[in-house]
Protein backbone atom coordinates (compact mmCIF):
# COMPACT_ATOMS: atom_id res chain seq x y z
CA UNK A 1 0.00 0.00 0.00
CA UNK A 2 1.60 3.32 -1.19
CA UNK A 3 2.46 5.90 1.93
CA UNK A 4 0.71 9.18 1.70
CA UNK A 5 3.44 11.68 1.41
CA UNK A 6 2.97 15.03 3.45
CA UNK A 7 4.46 18.32 2.17
CA UNK A 8 3.68 19.58 5.48
CA UNK A 9 6.63 19.53 7.97
CA UNK A 10 5.70 18.66 11.35
CA UNK A 11 6.71 22.37 12.89
CA UNK A 12 3.72 23.71 10.53
CA UNK A 13 1.57 20.73 10.99
CA UNK A 14 1.33 21.30 14.72
CA UNK A 15 0.52 24.96 14.03
CA UNK A 16 -2.37 24.07 11.42
CA UNK A 17 -3.74 21.71 13.91
CA UNK A 18 -3.90 24.19 16.53
CA UNK A 19 -5.51 26.81 14.29
CA UNK A 20 -8.34 23.76 13.39
CA UNK A 21 -8.58 22.87 17.20
CA UNK A 22 -9.81 26.42 17.95
CA UNK A 23 -13.39 25.82 16.59
CA UNK A 24 -13.80 29.22 15.17
CA UNK A 25 -13.77 28.30 11.61
CA UNK A 26 -17.65 26.73 10.31
CA UNK A 27 -16.05 26.03 7.38
CA UNK A 28 -12.74 24.56 6.41
CA UNK A 29 -11.79 26.93 3.39
CA UNK A 30 -12.17 29.93 6.44
CA UNK A 31 -8.98 28.75 7.27
CA UNK A 32 -7.72 29.98 4.60
CA UNK A 33 -5.98 33.42 5.32
CA UNK A 34 -4.76 32.46 8.79
CA UNK A 35 -3.29 29.18 7.43
CA UNK A 36 -1.83 31.72 4.91
CA UNK A 37 -0.14 33.47 7.92
CA UNK A 38 1.17 30.66 9.63
CA UNK A 39 2.65 29.54 6.73
CA UNK A 40 4.46 32.90 6.14
CA UNK A 41 5.62 32.63 9.63
CA UNK A 42 7.03 29.63 8.96
CA UNK A 43 9.26 30.19 5.65
CA UNK A 44 9.06 34.24 5.76
CA UNK A 45 6.96 34.29 2.72
CA UNK A 46 4.31 32.74 0.81
CA UNK A 47 7.09 29.99 -1.29
CA UNK A 48 6.14 27.17 -3.05
CA UNK A 49 6.62 25.02 0.02
CA UNK A 50 4.25 27.62 1.68
CA UNK A 51 1.46 26.67 -0.99
CA UNK A 52 1.69 23.75 -1.49
CA UNK A 53 1.44 23.01 2.50
CA UNK A 54 -1.52 25.44 2.96
CA UNK A 55 -3.05 23.43 -0.18
CA UNK A 56 -2.24 20.24 1.52
CA UNK A 57 -3.95 21.46 4.79
CA UNK A 58 -7.14 22.32 3.31
CA UNK A 59 -7.85 20.19 0.67
CA UNK A 60 -7.75 22.65 -2.01
CA UNK A 61 -5.64 23.37 -5.19
CA UNK A 62 -2.25 25.47 -4.79
CA UNK A 63 -3.73 27.62 -7.69
CA UNK A 64 -6.47 28.62 -4.92
CA UNK A 65 -4.11 29.43 -2.22
CA UNK A 66 -1.79 30.93 -4.74
CA UNK A 67 -4.69 33.03 -6.06
CA UNK A 68 -5.67 34.26 -2.54
CA UNK A 69 -2.45 35.15 -1.50
CA UNK A 70 -1.44 37.09 -4.03
CA UNK A 71 -4.19 39.08 -4.05
CA UNK A 72 -3.61 40.77 -0.24
CA UNK A 73 -0.04 42.75 0.21
CA UNK A 74 0.42 41.40 3.86
CA UNK A 75 1.31 38.11 1.88
CA UNK A 76 4.85 37.84 0.23
CA UNK A 77 4.93 36.49 -2.81
CA UNK A 78 8.47 36.81 -3.39
CA UNK A 79 11.11 36.75 -0.67
CA UNK A 80 11.26 40.01 1.26
CA UNK A 81 14.01 42.08 2.83
CA UNK A 82 14.60 41.76 6.91
CA UNK A 83 12.18 45.10 7.10
CA UNK A 84 9.46 45.06 5.10
CA UNK A 85 8.39 48.96 4.73
CA UNK A 86 4.74 49.59 3.70
CA UNK A 87 3.73 52.82 2.62
CA UNK A 88 0.11 53.79 2.57
CA UNK A 89 -0.25 55.64 -0.28
CA UNK A 90 -4.12 55.28 -0.49
CA UNK A 91 -6.10 59.05 -1.08
CA UNK A 92 -6.04 60.30 2.67
CA UNK A 93 -2.23 59.67 2.92
CA UNK A 94 -1.39 60.99 -0.45
CA UNK A 95 -2.82 63.80 0.16
CA UNK A 96 -0.98 64.22 3.61
CA UNK A 97 2.97 63.36 1.82
CA UNK A 98 2.97 59.29 1.23
CA UNK A 99 4.30 60.07 -2.03
CA UNK A 100 7.41 61.80 -0.85
CA UNK A 101 8.12 59.34 1.80
CA UNK A 102 7.79 56.42 -0.97
CA UNK A 103 10.52 58.99 -3.04
CA UNK A 104 12.70 59.40 0.06
CA UNK A 105 12.49 55.82 0.68
CA UNK A 106 13.59 55.21 -2.86
CA UNK A 107 16.48 57.76 -3.01
CA UNK A 108 17.82 56.54 0.33
CA UNK A 109 17.73 53.29 0.19
CA UNK A 110 18.39 53.27 -3.54
CA UNK A 111 15.51 50.51 -4.07
CA UNK A 112 12.55 50.89 -6.60
CA UNK A 113 9.18 50.23 -4.60
CA UNK A 114 8.25 46.57 -4.72
CA UNK A 115 11.66 45.49 -4.58
CA UNK A 116 14.56 44.60 -2.29
CA UNK A 117 17.84 46.19 -1.36
CA UNK A 118 20.69 44.21 -2.58
CA UNK A 119 21.70 43.53 0.88
CA UNK A 120 18.29 41.72 1.56
CA UNK A 121 17.83 44.36 4.26
CA UNK A 122 14.75 46.40 3.01
CA UNK A 123 11.72 45.98 0.84
CA UNK A 124 9.85 48.96 0.12
CA UNK A 125 5.83 48.72 -0.79
CA UNK A 126 3.22 51.10 -1.60
CA UNK A 127 -0.18 49.59 -0.04
CA UNK A 128 -3.30 50.60 -0.26
CA UNK A 129 -5.36 51.76 3.03
CA UNK A 130 -4.10 50.69 5.93
CA UNK A 131 -6.95 51.64 8.01
CA UNK A 132 -5.71 54.68 10.27
CA UNK A 133 -6.42 57.69 7.37
CA UNK A 134 -7.00 60.32 9.91
CA UNK A 135 -3.48 59.70 11.01
CA UNK A 136 -1.52 59.52 8.13
CA UNK A 137 0.95 59.18 6.41
CA UNK A 138 0.61 55.96 7.69
CA UNK A 139 3.75 53.25 7.62
CA UNK A 140 3.62 49.35 8.34
CA UNK A 141 6.75 47.34 9.29
CA UNK A 142 6.55 43.56 8.96
CA UNK A 143 2.89 43.91 9.00
CA UNK A 144 3.22 44.48 13.05
CA UNK A 145 4.28 47.70 13.93
CA UNK A 146 2.23 50.59 12.29
CA UNK A 147 3.98 54.03 12.20
CA UNK A 148 1.44 56.79 12.35
CA UNK A 149 1.59 61.09 10.98
CA UNK A 150 4.40 60.01 9.84
CA UNK A 151 6.90 62.66 7.47
CA UNK A 152 10.26 62.41 6.04
CA UNK A 153 11.93 63.48 9.64
CA UNK A 154 10.68 60.19 11.45
CA UNK A 155 10.83 58.14 8.68
CA UNK A 156 15.06 58.60 8.81
CA UNK A 157 14.74 58.00 12.53
CA UNK A 158 12.83 55.19 12.14
CA UNK A 159 15.56 53.63 9.49
CA UNK A 160 18.19 54.25 12.44
CA UNK A 161 15.96 51.88 14.42
CA UNK A 162 15.73 49.46 11.67
CA UNK A 163 19.61 46.99 12.31
S1 LIG B 1 -5.49 56.21 3.35
FE1 LIG B 1 -3.70 55.70 4.44
S2 LIG B 1 -4.41 54.64 6.15
FE2 LIG B 1 -6.19 54.97 4.97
Amino acid sequence: MAVAVTKIPAELKSKFDELESRGKYPKRLSMLVPALHIAQEHYGWISGDAVAAVAEFLGVPENYVKGCASFYSMFFMDKPGKYVIQVCHNATCQLLGAEDIIAHLEEKLGVETGKTTPDGKFTVLAVECLAACGRGPVIQINNREYHENMNIRKVDELLETLK
